[in-house]
């Protein structure tokens, strides 16, 4: 499999501050991958180094076949970038937009034609087209910043958290563009994120980065899996202990715990394996009160590697304070 982004312990410092700490990471081609962490982790410096925006303190990257350091330019042409800062033009309109952008990366008056309608279906603009960008809402900015990175055919397309601040069904929608686009153009993407479901959703493999440094790289589902698999919590009527010396005979169980009458079983696959615990339990004359099946999420993974949660609410501001302090006294 080739490479689309190959980052050799890549290091960016501001003075004292290591903002990115000797990261090293390869993008396969076809690949959307995702840099996951929270507000400060560096993630955005991460991609204005491979994105040849900034340079590194130290180590190398190749990006869609060119070294980052010696050849910006060719590197440039290959790429699509989506700033986390808005970058479009409001006194212009999205057609203008788009065409500006166009006309920077040499596209012929014919091509770009096609090319603007082209990816002005993919975000479903072609209606807004001619209305001025500050007349836009901020979920259509963000699907014409997209569309925009998309004109010149970026091999390798870099997301810098593409749906921060958007309600959850234009997020949704994004999402759906951004599949489409990897599906149909087999565009590589990388994209970074602090929401989980984002990652858990969008992307083959995901790095979680904390402090400047990678902490941990893998699917989705093998990070999870490392956990050791689902929590199936069966309730047990009083037999707390005769239940959980029955199922530590089985290899398939990876923990066991009990407490207040309910235990705690550790199994992969665990909608599957319902059955046969219940199976299982009746046999040994053991009634089950209830049964309940817990997936655990890419941020359980990633408290489990640092501790901590990632906090969305505190990259959302306020919104996400409000809704924490609603949930909170509810
Ligand atoms: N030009 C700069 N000068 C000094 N410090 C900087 C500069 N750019 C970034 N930093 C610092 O580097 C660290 C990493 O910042 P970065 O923007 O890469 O984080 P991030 O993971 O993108 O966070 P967010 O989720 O908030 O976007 C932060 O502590 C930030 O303050
Ligand atoms: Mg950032």
């Amino acid at each position: 499999m080739e490479n689309a982004i190959s980052a050799n312990g890549i290091s960016k410092h501001f003075g004292q501050l290591k903002a990115v700490d000797n990261v090293s990471f390869n993008v396969h081609e076809g690949e959307i991958f995702g840099l996951l962490g929270p507000n400060g982790a560096g993630k955005t410096t991460t991609i204005k180094m491979l994105t040849t925006l900034i340079p590194m303190t130290s180590g190398s990257a190749v990006v869609a076949g060119y070294g980052v350091k010696k050849s910006q330019n060719d590197v440039r042409k290959r790429i699509g970038i989506i700033f986390q800062d808005p970058s479009l033009d409001d006194e212009l309109t999205g057609w203008e937009n788009l065409e500006f952008h166009a006309i920077l990366y040499k596209i012929g008056k014919q091509k770009r034609t096609d090319k603007i309608n082209e990816v002005l279906k993919l975000v479903e603009l072609e209606d807004k087209k001619d209305i001025l960008i500050k007349d836009y809402s901020g979920g259509m900015k963000r699907r014409l910043e997209i569309a925009r990175g998309l004109i010149h055919e970026p091999k390798v397309l870099f997301l810098d958290e593409p749906t921060v601040g958007l309600d959850p069904q234009t997020r949704r929608k994004i999402w759906d563009y951004i599949k489409k686009l990897n599906e149909t153009h087999g565009t590589t993407v990388i994209l970074t994120t602090h929401y989980i479901e984002e990652a858990d959703y969008l992307c083959n493999r995901v790095a979680f980065v904390d402090h400047g440094k990678l902490v941990a790289l893998d699917t989705p589902e093998n990070l999870k899996d490392k956990l050791g698999g689902d929590v199936v919590s069966v309730q047990v009527n009083g037999k707390t202990e005769d239940f959980k010396k029955l199922f530590k005979k089985h290899a398939w169980v990876k923990t066991i715990s009990g407490h207040d009458g309910s235990v705690d079983l550790t199994v992969k696959e665990g909608e599957k394996k319902i059955p046969e615990i219940v199976d299982i339990a009746r046999k040994a004359g053991i009634g089950i009160g209830g049964i309940s099946l817990h997936k655990p999420s890419l941020e359980d993974v990633f408290i489990y590697y640092t501790g901590k949660a990632i906090r969305e609410e505190e990259a959302q501001g306020w919104r996400g304070i409000i809704r924490a302090a609603r949930a909170k006294h509810r």
